[in-house]
């Protein structure tokens, strides 16, 4: 089971770092994976400690990939490391072991802490519609064009009969990014 989340770790300096990023779930236990080269590879390693966010505003997703990283976030409760604010529910894990890998080592984790913060409000489409274009816009150097634009139209479907402001705006900007990179390439 994989749930896409919005991890957060810390240099060895203490600067924060946010991504979204796949949480693999073997029963328990929470397995991040960051592919080689990621800033979110290199904190683990200096500080084997992250937290797991829950939000429903899929602008943080966007976000994060189209250069809007600075979402706010308050100190985690028991390891040293930040919060996402507005995150309906959070996990603090420490790092256990790690299974090393050319492309992508799994860092397998411990829950020491978990706290609920706000109601599950229910599924939207829209908001799975954006989590889809952020990870077609993560993927832009390696997918062809068709294949995002096909999947880009389809998506679109759903953002425009139930998106809210947040996926809205959410959707914008992934729309932007997939337009400029069109442009870039001359195609
Ligand atoms: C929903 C979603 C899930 C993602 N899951 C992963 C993941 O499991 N591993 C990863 O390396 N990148 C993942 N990405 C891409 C990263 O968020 C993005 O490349 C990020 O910049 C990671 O590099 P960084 O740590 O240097 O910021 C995901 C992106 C999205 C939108």
């Amino acid at each position: 089971m994989i749930r896409e989340s919005i991890i957060t770790t810390l240099s060895k300096a203490g600067e924060v770092h946010i991504a979204p990023m796949g949480v693999i779930w073997r029963d328990d236990m929470p397995v991040l994976a960051p592919f080689r080269p990621s800033r979110t590879l290199d904190n683990l390693r200096e500080h084997p400690v992250a937290v797991i966010s829950h939000t429903e505003d899929v602008r943080v997703f966007a976000g994060c990939l189209t250069g809007r990283r600075d979402w706010p976030v308050k100190p985690a409760s028991v390891v040293r490391g930040v919060v996402l604010e507005g995150a309906h529910f959070h996990q603090e894990v420490e790092v256990d072991a790690v299974e090393e890998d050319a492309t992508r080592p799994r860092f397998r984790c411990r829950v020491v802490h978990e706290a609920l913060h706000g109601p599950f409000r229910g599924f939207n489409r829209a908001q799975a519609a954006v989590i889809e274009a952020a990870i077609l816009v993560s993927r832009l150097e390696l997918l062809p064009m068709e294949k995002i634009e096909r999947e880009m139209d389809y998506l679109r479907i759903a953002v425009e009969k139930t998106a809210g402001p947040r996926e809205q705006e959410a959707w914008g900007w992934l729309a932007t990014r997939v337009a400029e990179f069109r442009a870039e390439k001359g195609r």
